[in-house]
């Protein structure tokens, strides 16, 4: 149908018979083409990703797939589960949990982090700019957003994802930038915080342009399949409406193992 002959307009998909469109491209030659990442950068931006930039789309997904058992969003989705709740519900359950103080510090993050990416090119200036605002943040006992973890004092998926981006030729400003508001902290405090999964999550979304608004959406994207996981466990391994217990739990699943698969002696 004719734009003009309709009450409004959206530029994501085309539907017409026989023929899908998301951004202009026919559905059959994106799939099998570019991964479910890819499709979602496609989809969110209206272009298709760089190619170098697709594994790490994949590694933000993966990195957050699940973090055991105690976060409030799985013990939401496995309370809700244990009542009786369906799948949706449950989920549902989970999604409302992820908020400002829990996935949150994504979007907080890129926004810190743009507030000194301008200042990236220069290592001199962007020092004294993240002086200056992990000064601040202290100051007024705020939490730097992206720094800090419960469990982890080096957070192996931060690390991978810096890793990943070097290689992809994606480290630019967004990762100078939340590396030096931890360094800066580290100076201040006199000891340092790791810069955590959220911190680098949010340092490679400011690097591929992508809004912060958008942030908490790549979190819950990610987590969907885990808290999926954690609904479907409760449902066919406990009983209804047990007392959850938020950290006095234990795992009991495969032992430690290799990736790849198969290549173990
Ligand atoms: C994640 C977080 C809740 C973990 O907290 P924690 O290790 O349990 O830390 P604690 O609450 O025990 O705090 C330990 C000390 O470090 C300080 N601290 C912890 N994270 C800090 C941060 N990001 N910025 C400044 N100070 C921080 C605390 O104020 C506290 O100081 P104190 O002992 O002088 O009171 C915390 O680091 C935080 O709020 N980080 C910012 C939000 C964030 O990035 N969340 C994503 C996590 S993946």
């Amino acid at each position: 149908m004719n734009a003009n002959d309709t009450h409004w307009t959206t530029a994501i998909t085309q539907i017409e018979p026989n023929e899908v469109r998301l951004r202009g491209y026919r559905i059959e030659d994106l799939m099998g083409r570019i991964s479910f990442a890819g499709a979602i950068y496609l989809a969110l931006t209206g272009s298709p990703p760089p190619e170098s930039a697709i594994p790490l789309l994949d590694a933000i997904l993966v990195s957050s797939i699940d973090h055991g058992a105690t976060p409030p969003s799985t013990l939401a989705a496995r309370t809700a589960a244990s009542t009786g709740a369906p799948l949706n519900a449950a989920i549902a359950a989970g999604i409302l949990s992820i908020n400002r103080y829990h996935g949150g510090a994504i979007e907080d993050a890129m926004r810190l982090i743009l507030e000194l990416v301008q200042a990236a090119s220069d290592p001199a200036a962007l020092e004294q700019e993240a002086a200056a605002l992990a000064g601040a943040y202290r100051q007024s006992r705020r939490r730097i957003p992206g720094l800090g973890h419960r469990i982890h004092s080096a957070d192996p998926r931060a690390a991978r994802l810096f890793a990943l981006a070097e290689e992809a030729g994606i480290a630019a400003g967004g990762g100078r930038a939340m590396r030096a508001i931890a360094a800066a902290f580290a100076q201040q405090a006199g000891r340092a915080l790791p810069v955590n999964v959220d911190g680098a999550i949010a340092a490679v979304l400011v690097d591929l342009g992508l809004a912060p608004e958008l942030a908490n959406a790549f979190f819950i994207m990610a987590r969907v399949p885990g808290l999926v996981a954690h609904i479907h466990e409760e449902a066919t391994r406990e009983r209804p409406v047990r007392p959850i217990h938020p950290t006095d739990h234990a795992y009991d699943g495969p032992p430690p193992r290799d990736w790849p698969p198969g290549e173990q002696p």
